[in-house]
């Protein structure tokens, strides 16, 4: 799926600005993951981008996270190993069965995807001047962007040492940072 068509997806479902934000945020990272392990780009920036497009409809009851969007990946074609992957991304129901690179890499970029966003606000919104010593050492700061789980973003340690899955994590935004409103 191209991302045009996967961003008109998601805009069904998702109208908030922070978690359409999310959303591509967490595309883009994964995207850039894809290209630097030799994985299908487009696939793992569209498994980004819809991870959450169930987020509005459950109202906050997260039994039902990723399940419902499964349903509704299903429902709208896409198929059904990539509907899984959205359904088991959800760690309250299955976090410690993390096994392929993919669905690892989803927990990291869920999570880092805020992080660096936050440490990018807190540069005034320049992503440009965010660095690997500046995430490494704002994620050591529990309060900091606290709902970013950093055991989630330590899960990637296997797959790509975690400065580098900073570093490709923040090439991953630097592409889209006009539609983060970031510089
Ligand atoms: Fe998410």
């Amino acid at each position: 799926m191209e991302r045009f068509a996967a961003i008109a997806l998601l805009s069904l479902y998702v109208h908030e600005d922070g978690l359409k934000k999310h959303c591509l945020a967490t595309g883009a990272v994964m995207k850039a993951l894809a290209a630097r392990l030799g994985e299908d780009a487009e696939r793992w920036e569209t498994l980004g981008i819809l991870h959450d497009i169930d987020f509005e409809l459950i109202h906050g009851d997260m039994q039902q996270h990723g399940t419902k969007g499964a349903e509704i990946l299903k429902e709208h074609g896409i198929d059904p190993d990539l509907a899984g992957i959205v359904q088991r991304h959800n760690h309250h129901l299955f976090s410690g069965t993390y096994n392929r690179p993919v669905e690892i890499a989803l927990q990291a970029a869920d999570s880092a995807s805020g992080l660096l966003i936050a440490c990018a606000l807190v540069k005034g919104g320049r992503l440009s001047d965010v660095t690997v010593k500046t995430v490494t050492k704002k994620a050591k700061e529990k309060s900091f962007a606290a709902g970013c789980d950093r055991s989630r973003i330590a899960l990637i340690a296997p797959v790509l040492a975690l400065p580098e899955f900073y570093a490709v994590a923040i090439d991953g935004l630097i592409v889209i940072r006009g539609e983060l409103g970031l510089t």
